[in-house]
């Protein structure tokens, strides 16, 4: 698309939405038999899904860690993810995406507990419109939850940032092209604790004030919905059981 002159009108942004207001977002929770755990997350044009194994004996076997398990994410974007199509297999962005998403999910999870074990988190990025990397974490905490493993709380994610001088909550692929900055952040939403924070751009100090501000009220409905999900799967299998 051609740089619109404008990507906010009368308060609406292109996609009508207000500059605090979320895209549709939808979560469901093991939907893959093979996984011990497994999370599809759709935010307005984004489809990420996420699948969890483990834990289990890590291989290779010089990669155990004595008094630890490894948490090891993948983040990968299918080729018909993007307009122009993407390359198959890893590259500088995704490895980065991938060790940032460990980072963001490893600081809740209870390692300790599984010696010379590995998790894996699988993301794979089925359509993308800017916000993957956020969408990835929110689906691959759902997904560790659906595996069971001992977590302290859920991580929920979601990027906020700058158009046309207004701080605006979770950016299309559009917004982040045309706009000033884009700062994706992850939470532990009860705690406050952020566990990813990303800038690409610029903020005053009040500008990121306003826009951590908007992160939290962001991802606190992410977390809402993340509870919402599993809680729909296990009371769904609590009464198949009856
Ligand atoms: O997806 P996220 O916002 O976490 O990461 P980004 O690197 O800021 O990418 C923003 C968006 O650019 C992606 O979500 C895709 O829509 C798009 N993109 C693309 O079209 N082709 C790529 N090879 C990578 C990203």
């Amino acid at each position: 698309m051609e740089k619109p002159e404008k990507l906010i009108v009368d308060g609406k942004r292109l996609d009508g939405r207000a500059p605090d207001e979320l895209r549709p977002l939808k979560i469901e929770v093991g939907i893959l038999e093979r996984a011990n755990g497994s999370a599809y997350v759709e935010l307005g044009a984004n489809k990420v899904l996420a699948a969890v194994y483990g834990p289990r004996e890590m291989h290779p076997r010089h990669h155990q860690q004595p008094d630890t398990a490894v948490l090891r994410c993948r983040y990968n974007m299918a080729p018909f993810s993007v307009e122009e199509r993407k390359r198959p297999g890893p590259d500088r962005r995704s490895v980065e995406i991938s060790k940032v998403t460990r980072e963001a999910l490893e600081q809740v999870v209870f390692l300790k507990l599984y010696p010379r074990s590995v998790i894996d988190v699988f993301i794979e990025v089925l359509q993308a419109d800017a916000g993957t990397r956020t969408a990835g974490i929110t689906a691959a905490a759902v997904a560790l939850a659906d595996a069971g493993v001992p977590m302290r709380d859920i991580v929920s994610s979601i990027a906020v940032g700058k158009v046309d001088g207004t701080i605006v909550l979770d950016l299309t692929n559009d917004e982040d092209q045309w706009g000033t900055t884009d700062m994706p952040i992850a939470m532990v939403p009860r705690k406050k604790l952020i566990t990813l924070l990303q800038m690409d751009g610029h903020f005053t100090g009040e500008e990121f004030k306003q826009a951590l501000d908007l992160a939290f009220k962001g991802c606190e409905q992410i977390y809402d919905a993340q509870r919402q999900a599993l809680r729909e799967k296990y009371a769904i299998k609590r009464g198949n059981k009856k």
